[in-house]
Formats: C-alpha cells, sequence, structure tokens
C-alpha cells in the first residue's frame, strides 16, 4: 500500500524526549519495509512557543504561520535524524520536491508548506498527489470525538463518520496560526473530494500507527 501518515507534532516531540523519536523511527522504518510510506512531521509545543514570540513582536498571522512551518520542518528533521539511512536527509519544501526526493527509493518525511492550514492538510494533499490508499492521522486523543474531550466529560468518539458530518462538527474553530485545531477544512475538503481513506488514531502508543493499517482502531473517516 501507499501510505501517508500524518503526526501531530505533540505526539512526536513529548517533553523534548528523543528516545520516543526513536522508537517512532523503528515502527516507521518496518511500516516502511512493507508500504511505500510519506510521512509528514507538525509543530506541537515547540511550533506554539515560536509562534506566540513572534506574533507577541508584532509578526502578521501569515508570518506567524510561516514560523510555525520552520519548527515542523525542524522536528522533520529530528524524525529523518533517527531514521537514519531509510530516511532522504533533506526536508521537501512542497510536494513537487516531496515526489522528486521520493525517486530516490528513501522514506519522505515534510513538515508544512505554506501558511494558512495545518500539516493535516498537508498530509492530505500529499495523499492525493501521490495517490494514496491510505492517510493516518496520528494525533494525541483515540479518534474524533463529539466534543473536545479534554473540556467535556460527555464526548463521545465516533468510530466512524464522513467527511461532511466531520466538517459540520468541527465548524467555528479557530483559525489562527498555532491554533488550526483538530483537523482543518482543507483537509476534509481534500479527503472528501479525492475519497481517501483516512485513519484517526491516538500516536501515543507509537505500535497503534501499526494497528491503523489492518485493526479497526480509533476514527475511520469515510469519503
Ligand atoms: P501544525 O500542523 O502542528 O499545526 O503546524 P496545529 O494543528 O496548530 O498544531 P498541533 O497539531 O496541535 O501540533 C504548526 C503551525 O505551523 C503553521 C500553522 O501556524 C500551524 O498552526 N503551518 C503548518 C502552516 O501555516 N502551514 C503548514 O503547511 C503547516
Amino acid at each position: 500500500m501507499k501510505i501517508v501518515l500524518t503526526m501531530g507534532g505533540s505526539v512526536l516531540i513529548q517533553d523534548n524526549d528523543y528516545k520516543k523519536i526513536g522508537e517512532y523511527a523503528e515502527i516507521i522504518s518496518e511500516m516502511n519495509t512493507e508500504h511505500k510510506l510519506f510521512v509528514v512531521v507538525g509543530g506541537g509545543k515547540p511550533a506554539r512557543d515560536y509562534i506566540s514570540m513572534v506574533r507577541g513582536l508584532g509578526a502578521s498571522e501569515a508570518l506567524c504561520d510561516d514560523v510555525g512551518i520552520d519548527v515542523t520542518r525542524l522536528n522533520a528533521r529530528l524524525l529523518i535524524t533517527a531514521l537514519g539511512d531509510v530516511a532522504y536527509p533533506k526536508v521537501p519544501h512542497n510536494f513537487m520536491e516531496a515526489m522528486e526526493y521520493s525517486e530516490s527509493g528513501k522514506l519522505v518525511v515534510m513538515g508544512g508548506t505554506e501558511p494558512a492550514h495545518s500539516t493535516d492538510a498537508v498530509g492530505s494533499i500529499l495523499a492525493e498527489f501521490v495517490g494514496a490508499d491510505l492517510l493516518i492521522n496520528a494525533t494525541s486523543v483515540d479518534g474524533l470525538y463529539t466534543k473536545d474531550p479534554h473540556k467535556y466529560d460527555d464526548a463521545v468518539m465516533l468510530k466512524e463518520i464522513t467527511a461532511s458530518d466531520m466538517m459540520e462538527i468541527l465548524s467555528n474553530k479557530d483559525t489562527k496560526a498555532g491554533t488550526y485545531e483538530f483537523f482543518d477544512n482543507t483537509a476534509i475538503e481534500i479527503i472528501k473530494r479525492s475519497k481517501i481513506k483516512t485513519v484517526i488514531v491516538n500516536g501515543n502508543d507509537p505500535e497503534n500507527i501499526l494497528k491503523a493499517i489492518f485493526k479497526n482502531i480509533g476514527t475511520t473517516i469515510l469519503p
């Protein structure tokens, strides 16, 4: 299978624990032996910290986004380092570069591309570009909930949801730099228009990323 894996920054960068990045690299290398894999890495807390500082200094939202993108690319370099020879050494800055680097046969790891969306959107656009069979979104919750599970006790996790219903549940969310909440609209639009099978899993346990391929886990978005 051709798989695009999007890893939230808060999943990959946990308390600056580089050993955890090594655990993800092992799982990703294992997956890469059987599947053609592409990985997109998010910004996490370091991105939010930088965005908050640059915003404080008077930056525009676009500049804040751009600084966030730089951090996602630095995070991608961490994973590339942990993957060693398995990964292409450079982080592509756009989709054409990603496809070009992939021609080497090495695993491509990228971060953000341009302002005004999150790396979830990057993952779905990359999935379109490469014709992925599966898009896996590794996040820090078990799947998509009816409400924010960190704030509401009565939030219920959905095993399956259509892209259109998902847009309704996630409407009215914040779209400022550093706060593209759980799945941005661009990502859902792309999943819908290209009918990309997508599974959202809790990536805090690296094994869940593997399970997303063959087990009924997390939330499946039905295009
Ligand atoms: P993330 O993809 O990590 O955004 O990119 P997020 O959803 O806000 O953060 P998580 O998922 O909770 O970790 C970090 C920031 O980088 C900018 C945005 O400002 C985003 O919030 N960014 C990222 C872009 O503007 N374009 C991109 O393609 C990617």
